[in-house]
């Protein structure tokens, strides 16, 4: 009987939350996370067992087709994260803050986060920056809504950037990528996103903090990992980053069906007799006599 309801407790998938996520650095098991945008593809994460879903910006160049993040609005962000949240269960969710929604000044960085959190149904907010936006941080997590930072290449920058480039390279800007880290820490984040970052930094990163690191373009010595779900089922045409792995090649997959589907519905192959709905005969029989 004991045996039974220890393996039912097993089977059963635990909610992810902050202090599971900090359990997980402490005991070494790395965090898993991956962006979705709508119900159905968080729902199929969730029930994978995926530790934390990203309602990424990245939202409004791989669903929107917009060519960078900057587009991407708080109406967007709460549409999208309300979606994914209705199809989650375990996965912690985590919306992004748009571009211009907490730059401008601490209260409405509050107010943005807080509409994630009551409108979108988010578990923490993440925002782009370091010492700059940890007023910000600070103020959001004083209202009980956990932050995750998220720095290195932020692509909210990309214009202050130059492009898409990797970040930290030299010893000065190592040293403020390090001082960044601890400055969001003690602000009150409670993980933090390191993005296109040579690894070794990013080990140091995550040997400093007592939070979690979480690396996409970052090395594997990060405490957990995430990918943009476009990039990771080979989706993406055109340019892909060097760190982007393909694990399922889905846009393959989806091009031979559509094909396969247009060839077919020319043929008239489908919909064949199983897809089909029946009627009696005396019904139709009856009808076509009417309509002579
Ligand atoms: O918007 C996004 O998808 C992100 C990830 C690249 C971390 O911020």
């Amino acid at each position: 009987m004991s045996g039974k309801v220890t393996r039912e407790k097993e089977n059963k998938k635990m909610k992810n939350t902050v202090s599971t996520l900090l359990v997980q650095k402490q005991s070494g098991d790395k965090i898993t996370m991956l962006t979705a945008y709508d119900y159905t593809t968080a729902k199929i994460m969730d029930e994978c067992g995926v530790n934390a879903i990203l309602v990424g910006d990245s939202l409004g160049m791989v669903m929107l087709g917009y060519e960078n993040t900057l587009p991407v609005t708080m109406e967007d962000m709460i549409h999208h994260t309300a979606a994914v949240s209705r199809g989650v269960e375990n996965a912690f969710v985590v919306a992004d803050m748009p571009f211009m929604s907490y730059q401008v000044s601490v209260q409405q960085a509050v107010t943005n986060a807080g509409r994630l959190v009551k409108e979108g149904g988010a578990n923490a907010v993440k925002l782009e920056g370091g010492a700059e936006v940890c007023e910000q941080i600070e103020a959001i997590v004083n209202a009980s809504i956990p932050v995750v930072a998220h720095l290195g290449l932020t692509p909210q920058s990309v214009n202050a950037f130059g492009g898409f480039k990797v970040q930290g390279k030299s010893l000065e800007k190592a040293e403020k990528l390090l001082e960044d880290a601890v400055r969001i820490q003690q602000a009150g984040a409670c993980a933090v996103v390191l993005e296109g970052i040579p690894a070794r930094l990013a080990q140091l990163i995550t040997d400093k903090l007592v939070i979690p690191t979480i690396g996409i373009g970052a090395g594997n010595g990060c405490d957990g990992q995430v990918l943009v779900y476009q990039d990771m089922m080979g989706l993406t045409t055109g340019h892909t980053a060097k760190f982007v792995k393909c694990f399922a090649p889905l846009g393959s997959v989806m091009r031979d069906g559509i094909k396969e589907y247009i060839s077919e519905t020319k043929s008239g192959a489908f919909p064949a007799e199983e897809h089909t709905y029946a009627m009696d005969d005396a019904v139709i029989s009856k009808l076509m006599e009417e309509n002579q």
